[in-house]
């Protein structure tokens, strides 16, 4: 049976499955929750000295699955002190600790760090990455004093000395949290050079939700009046938190790497670690679909490497940087769509895409009239709901991607 567990910066986990710190972090009943649906890690809420302005939960979701979510309730180290000792006292998780200073202010962060490693904090997560402070304020020209968030993780010197200083300052090991506003790989190696053991990606990339028309334009928000950039979380962010994953672990090949942003269900996790991923980090799922569906994650993956013969994580990860190219490496395989009338029902569907005139449905059924003019994009393919369509090779001189390789 395939083995689920990982040596994560020195931390033994039964498996890679770790809670993202938010408010499904913040109180021991709902970690202990984490833990009897499979965790083998939380990251608690966000933690400060002193929380530096007031914020509650407020959100917006679309049912496509995007989560807007531009603030939260933070918490007072007294307070995560004591989360953190009933935790250790009540459950066999290991603590992650996530937790910000103020940018500039170093003895602050190693301070703060020392607090939540003496309470039994197996690691700190030093979080540069909010999206909901600091960053706006600058970008608006707000420059609020002091520097918090993902400012600081744009910033790699800056977050490279923080990094040190509470890599220096605490004995536990030292994670730090990388935001997609920046270029992640270099910030990560910044933070790696500088004693960081780990690193987690990504945190939010900020954004802004749908609007209510009909009322001038006012946010969706029912509780609020107004509205800040929101962190984007949730499925719509997978794919930009696999490239971030891909490009830390390709930068920086032994680095223990935290990823996450959008996994859903255990074939996402499976491809974050085929990206390259150390562990895995899950938020949204747990707060839309709560967890139950977190608790299939772990029979799923395993079942996937027992069918597929994959011993340890380790037999899995980065599997997939080697097919990642530059653009002018890319291997283009000239294909066409092949269709089966029998599973074909005329949607349509296939002959819609715009930049296509190769299909058109002729007597209820979809015909590849134009084989010469096709890219094989593979459009109609994905499009296809009734799986009628399949892509197979075909010779150079009958495709139009062909020809034009051929010229080039
Ligand atoms: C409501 C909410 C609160 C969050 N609070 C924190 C936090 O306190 N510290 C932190 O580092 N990240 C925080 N995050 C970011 C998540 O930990 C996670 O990195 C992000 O949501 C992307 O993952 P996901 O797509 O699985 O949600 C929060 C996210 C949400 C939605």
């Amino acid at each position: 049976m395939a083995d689920l567990s990982v040596d994560f910066a020195g931390l033994k986990l039964k498996n890679p499955f770790i809670i993202a710190s938010s408010e499904l972090t913040n109180k021991l009943e709902k970690i202990k929750w984490a833990e009897e649906n499979g965790a083998s890690a939380v990251s608690t809420k966000l933690t400060f000295l002193q929380v530096p302005l007031y914020a509650r939960p407020y959100h917006i979701i679309e049912k496509e699955g995007a989560f807007y979510s531009p603030s939260g309730e933070r918490m007072k180290v007294e307070d995560t002190q004591e989360l953190i000792s009933q935790c250790k006292e009540q459950t066999e998780l290991k603590v992650i600790a996530n937790m910000m200073g103020p940018g500039g202010d170093i003895d602050a962060w190693v301070k703060l760090a020392r607090m939540l490693e003496e309470a039994g904090a197996d690691m700190v997560e030093l979080n540069m990455s909010c999206p909901n402070l600091g960053l706006m304020a600058k970008q608006v020209g707000k420059d609020e004093k002091p520097t918090l968030g993902a400012v600081i993780g744009k910033d790699p010197e800056l977050a490279g000395t923080v990094c040190k200083a509470v890599s220096d300052g605490v004995k536990i090991p030292v994670m730090a949290k990388m935001t997609p506003e920046a270029e992640t790989m270099i910030v990560s190696e910044a933070c790696w050079q500088n004693g960081a053991a780990a690193v987690s990606a990504i945190n939010c990339p900020q954004s802004l939700p749908p609007l209510d028309i009909k009322n001038g334009g006012r946010p969706m928000y029912p509780s609020t009046g107004n509205q800040s950039t929101a962190g984007l979380c949730g499925p719509w962010i997978r794919p930009l938190a696999y490239r971030h994953i891909a490009q830390i672990r390709t930068r920086c090949p032994d680095l223990p790497l935290a990823g996450g942003g959008g996994l859903m269900n255990w074939r996402h996790s499976v491809e974050a670690i085929m990206y390259g991923a150390t562990t895995l980090t899950y938020c949204s799922l747990l707060y839309l679909k709560g967890y139950k569906a977190f608790a299939k994650i772990e029979p799923g993956m395993r079942k996937f490497m027992d069918d597929y013969g994959y011993e340890t994580l380790a037999d899995m990860r980065g599997l997939a940087l080697k097919y990642i190219v530059t653009p002018g490496e890319v291997d283009y395989i000239p294909m066409l769509p092949e269709i089966d009338l029998e599973k074909c029902n005329g949607c349509g569907i296939c002959a819609a895409p715009g930049h296509c005139e190769c299909i058109e449905i002729i007597d209820k059924k979809a015909v590849l009239v134009k084989p010469k003019d096709c890219y094989s994009c593979a459009v109609c393919y994905f499009l296809c709901p009734k799986d009628a369509i399949t892509m197979v090779e075909a010779p150079i001189e009958n495709t139009r991607a062909g020809v034009a390789m051929k010229e080039m």
